[in-house]
This record gives structure tokens, C-alpha cells and sequence, in this order.
């Protein structure tokens, strides 16, 4: 039996509940892993509230890492006592033991512990697409990324910085502004005390900057535009304020004939090469000290609820795991 958190709606927190679960034997092309940790991410949340629709019931959780306890047949790239983790399929991580598609898996190299594995992959694969894939930064690009303290911020920025980018962040309040520097930002904003489209233009001389990853999404949206060189481009890539809202592309004409993009990393690892890439750059990346895994939060997975009353309420800074 498996201890699971399960939803049959769509609500608040307080949806989430503990079932005990038998967990079956490997069908072909599929895996079975007993988690050693669970990552948290803000895609939880969305499936929890139902911001993305999911079926029901459903378990939650996009991401863990363990060790695999059986192979369906046809599995030939994984053995038993491997230790793997995954990011993306369907929701349902969030519990001690499951079967998965062994195509979703990645192997870890022996200096990944699982805990940071699953702290790191979803977030870390994130940060190398929208750095290298939707936007190519190099050493002279300047870029504003929001939320520069939270799990993807945390990758995102130093990565940033070590492609020799200048990076402008944005953070609530000055514990996280302190953390955004600690993580490489050259400036950062505390865009709930200060207008972060007006210091944006003030710290690039009124030029503004070639790209934003905006993953807050309706409150920062049409900031975000207003930040953009022209020809500048707009990477809106969350919602953790909620969705953004409808516009008309003439809006991307009347801001200096922007380009706009809502990506996700299912469509940027689609292909087990891509997905391997994405993962070996990540791994890698940890390895040459490249990225920091910051570490600031361990949930029991019983308390899955709380960790997202948190997350929500904004009171997480850097990477957050759940603990089977
Ligand atoms: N498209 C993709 O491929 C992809 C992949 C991974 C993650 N994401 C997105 O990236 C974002 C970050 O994910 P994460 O897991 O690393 O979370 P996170 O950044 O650790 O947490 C979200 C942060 O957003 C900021 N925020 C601003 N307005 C908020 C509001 N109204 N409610 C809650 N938070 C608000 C908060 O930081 P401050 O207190 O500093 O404002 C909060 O800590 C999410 O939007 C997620 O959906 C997208």
C-alpha cells in the first residue's frame, strides 16, 4: 500500500486528502518508483483549483525522484534499484510509490541526490528552455524575470547570469529582494512597494529591456509589456496572480511591434532527446556550480495542504520538496 493525496474537486487546499492505494505492477512501457522525494511546483496549484482542468479524481504533483521497484515489459533502458526521477505526465506524484511511463524517466548521475533531483528538475528544464530555447540570452542581453526568489527564480537567475546577461529581478518584499541578489540579480525591484515598469526603464537609461519572463501573469502582464525594448519579447510563463487576459495583437503593435510567447516544458521535451537534453543540461549545470540548489523547504507529504496554503500565500522563497 501507498500513502497518496488524491482530489475528487477542484478547490482551496483543503481538497486535498490522504488515501491508502495498492499500487499495481508495471504495465508495458511503464515503471514503478518508490519516491524519496516530490518536487513542489506552482502547476500543483493550478491542477488542485482547477485554473488548468484536469480529469477527477485525480492525484496531484508533476514531479519526484526515487528509486524504480519494478519494469513492465518492453522496459529496456531501466533495471530495478536504478535511481530515476521525472517531470510532467500525469498529475500524481505526490505519493510514496507509482507507476509512470518509463519514456517520462531520466537516470540520475551519481552527485544528484534524489532530494535534489526533485527540488530541481521540473524548475531546472524550465529555467534551460526558456534561457536558451525561447529566447537565446547571451552576454548582451538584458532580461527582467518576476518572482527573481521563488523555485524557478532560483535557477533561472544565476543560469541567467552566468550566460553573462545582465539580469533585473523583481521580488515582494526585502527578505526576497535580498535573496534575488544573493541568487545574481544586478538590480532587483520590490515590485510591491516600488512601480517596476518605471525602475525597469530608470535602471536601462528609458531603453528598456530585450526580454521578460513573466511567470506572475494578470497583475504583471501589461507592466511587462511596457518594459520591453522595441521588437523587445515577452515570455509569459505562469499565472500565479491568475491567468492573463485576453488581448488584441495590436496591443503588440501600439508597445514597438513585440513578440509574444506562452510556452510550456511539455513542448519543449517532448522527444526523449529533447527531454534528455533538457535534463543533462540541468544535471550538468549543478555539476560546473552553474546553479545552486537552494534548498529552503521540507514538507512531510501529509502535509501537502499546508505546503500549498504556503505557496500560494507567497511565504515560500527558492526550491520546496515533499518527504514520503
Ligand atoms: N510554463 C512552464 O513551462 C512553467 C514551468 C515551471 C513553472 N512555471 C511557472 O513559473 C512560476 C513559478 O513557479 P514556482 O513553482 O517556482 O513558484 P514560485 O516562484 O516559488 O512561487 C510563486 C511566486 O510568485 C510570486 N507571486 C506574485 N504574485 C503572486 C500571487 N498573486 N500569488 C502567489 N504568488 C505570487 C511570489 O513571489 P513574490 O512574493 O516575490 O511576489 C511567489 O512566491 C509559476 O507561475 C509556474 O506556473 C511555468
Amino acid at each position: 500500500m501507498s500513502v497518496h493525496i488524491r482530489i475528487e474537486r477542484h478547490g482551496g487546499p483543503e481538497v486535498m486528502q490522504l488515501a491508502e492505494l495498492s499500487v499495481p505492477a508495471p504495465g508495458p512501457g511503464e515503471i514503478r518508483l518508490r519516491h524519496e522525494a516530490i518536487g513542489l511546483n506552482f502547476i500543483d496549484t493550478y491542477h488542485r483549483s482547477g485554473l488548468y482542468k484536469i480529469p477527477l479524481p485525480s492525484g496531484l504533483g508533476s514531479e519526484a525522484a526515487g528509486v524504480v521497484t519494478a519494469v513492465g515489459p518492453g522496459v529496456k533502458e531501466f533495471r530495478v534499484g536504478e535511481r530515476v526521477a521525472y517531470a510532467g505526465g500525469a498529475p500524481g506524484s505526490y505519493c510514496e510509490e507509482r507507476v509512470i511511463p518509463a519514456a517520462l524517466a531520466v537516470k540520475l548521475p551519481p552527485g544528484i541526490s534524489s532530494e535534489t533531483a526533485a527540488a530541481l528538475l521540473l524548475k531546472g528544464m524550465t529555467a534551460y528552455y526558456l534561457l536558451h530555447l525561447t529566447y537565446p540570452v547571451r552576454a548582451d542581453t538584458t532580461l527582467l524575470v518576476h518572482a527573481a526568489a521563488g523555485g524557478v527564480g532560483s535557477v533561472l537567475v544565476p543560469w541567467a547570469r552566468h550566460l553573462g546577461a545582465r539580469v533585473i529581478g523583481t521580488a515582494g518584499g526585502a527578505e526576497k529582494c535580498a535573496l534575488a541578489r544573493h541568487y545574481g540579480c544586478h538590480d532587483v525591484i520590490d515590485y510591491r512597494a516600488q512601480d517596476f515598469v518605471a525602475e525597469t526603464r530608470r535602471l536601462t537609461d528609458g531603453a528598456g529591456v530585450d526580454v521578460v519572463y513573466d511567470s506572475v501573469g494578470r497583475d504583471t502582464f501589461l507592466g511587462s509589456l511596457d518594459c520591453l525594448k522595441r521588437r523587445g519579447t515577452m515570455v509569459s510563463f505562469g499565472n500565479a496572480s491568475g491567468k492573463v487576459p485576453a488581448f488584441e495583437p495590436i496591443l503588440l503593435t501600439e508597445k514597438g511591434s513585440l513578440f509574444f510567447t506562452r510556452p510550456k516544458l511539455g513542448d519543449y521535451t517532448a522527444t526523449r532527446p529533447e527531454l534528455e537534453a533538457a535534463a543533462q543540461a540541468v544535471f550538468d549545470a549543478v555539476a560546473r556550480g552553474v546553479i545552486r540548489v537552494d534548498l529552503r523547504h521540507r514538507y512531510p507529504l501529509r502535509d501537502a495542504a499546508r505546503a500549498h496554503a504556503d505557496l500560494e500565500a507567497r511565504r515560500t522563497q527558492g526550491l520546496c520538496v515533499l518527504r514520503p
